[in-house]
């Protein structure tokens, strides 16, 4: 089967590719991404030599790159990560925003539409969030038949891509499948996120800035679970279907950050008020949700999908994740990693915005 993956230089998007393309090496995957601040290549040089990989840097806002991917592999799975993901960078630019979460979901339908013409019949799996719900109180669940009601930019064009999924599959039979999932957090994650941008500033004495009170809640899942959950569907799930995705594990942010400090302190012997004191309230994020919380009946009653791991043994995980590739952090931190990438990716195929296929020898 060939696999196109949007997004695969992100956070999801590349422990997903990590996951699958050694484990099916009969199935080739074609990794889309327009390298935005968040994608990092070097996240992927484990995998990148594979002969059943391959990277196309492209826009999926821009219709003719995405026709011309499409033109070029002709896909029969689409799983679709790519997307301006920051909720905090949406209430500073939303434009972005817009364009990717939206005008590029569109774009994809469209090409996935005009390529598994009958009887082709390929699959579009669209990732999204639990933001789209908007906010829960103290008490309650998120199901699928939860009403939308976002509150950020983010979230807004998130639920506006869900919808455009749907429409498609009831007005055009497009097979499709949609998973919305909480909060992950693991290895690879740009440091702009709650937990590596605490664990990032703990081991540099920066602030650890907590939004208000710290008091909201949010279900955290590490990521290879979300990863795990996502191919679940693909495989076992119903067409045209949603399957919400959670960990069970809600967590207030000031809980989350005092975590982080203890962890810290146990993995690299220094003592936990050393990171404890650097803690910060600072003024709230506006339209900030209180709490978010899955109910994950349908996707554990239905295809037998449960978390593997715990917010305890993933968050140490993370935290050695983090200790131990310090070129990663390095790059994150300095943005030496999209020099990185012009260096070591120019054999890899491009596409212009006009939708010409570059073989590109030049400069990203
Ligand atoms: P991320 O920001 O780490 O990665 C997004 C990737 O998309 C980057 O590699 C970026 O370069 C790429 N991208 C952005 N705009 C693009 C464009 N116009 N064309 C092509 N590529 C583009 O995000 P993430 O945390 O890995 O999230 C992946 C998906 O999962 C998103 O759709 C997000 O809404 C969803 N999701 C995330 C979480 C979470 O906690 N991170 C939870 C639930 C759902
Ligand atoms: P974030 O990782 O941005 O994810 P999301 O907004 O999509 O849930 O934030 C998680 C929670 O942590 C959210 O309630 C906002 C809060 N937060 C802080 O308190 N301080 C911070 O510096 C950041 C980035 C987030």
């Amino acid at each position: 089967m060939k696999i196109l993956v949007t997004g695969g230089g992100g956070f999801i998007g590349s422990n997903f590719l990590h996951l699958l393309v050694p484990r099916y090496p009969d199935h080739f995957f074609i990794n889309v991404d327009k390298l935005t601040y968040a994608a990092n290549l070097f996240s992927l040089k484990d995998i990148e030599a594979l002969p059943n990989y391959t990277f196309a840097q492209l826009d999926i806002a821009d219709p003719q790159a995405v026709l011309a991917v499409f033109d070029r592999y002709a896909p029969e799975l689409v799983v679709h990560f790519a997307a301006e993901s920051h909720v905090d960078r949406s209430i500073l630019g939303p434009a972005d925003f817009i364009q990717t979460n939206i005008v590029g979901t569109f774009n994809l339908l469209e090409a996935c539409r005009a390529t598994w013409q009958p009887p082709a019949r390929g699959l579009f799996h669209h990732v999204s969030t639990d933001e789209v719900y908007g906010s829960l109180g103290d008490t309650g669940l998120f199901t699928e038949e939860t009403k939308y009601d976002p509150s950020s930019p983010y979230s807004a064009s998130k639920a506006a891509s869900d919808h455009l999924v749907r429409a498609y599959h009831k007005t055009f039979d497009l097979p499709v499948k949609i998973t919305n999932c909480s909060n992950n957090y693991g290895p690879r994650q740009f440091p702009e996120k709650l937990i590596p941008l605490m664990m990032l500033n703990a081991l540099e004495g920066k602030p650890l800035p907590i939004y208000g009170q710290g008091r909201n809640v949010r279900d955290w899942l590490y990521v290879e679970d979300h990863c795990e959950a996502i191919w679940t569907v693909i495989e076992r799930g119903r067409e045209g279907e949603t399957y919400n995705i959670g960990g069970k594990s809600e967590k207030t942010n000031l809980d989350v950050v005092q975590t982080i400090c203890r962890v810290l302190a146990e993995e690299t012997g220094r003592p936990v008020a050393e990171f404890e004191k650097l803690i910060t309230f600072v003024p709230d994020r506006p339209g900030h949700d209180l709490r978010y919380a899955i109910d994950t009946s349908r996707i554990a009653g239905e295809l037998g999908w449960t978390p593997k791991e715990s917010f305890h043994t993933g968050l140490r995980k993370t935290v050695q994740w983090y200790l131990h590739n310090q070129q990663w952090v390095e790059q994150v931190r300095t943005g030496e990693y999209r020099r990185w990438l012009v260096a070591n990716y120019s054999d890899r195929v491009r596409l212009g915005r006009g939708g010409e296929i570059h073989f590109a020898t030049e400069k990203v």
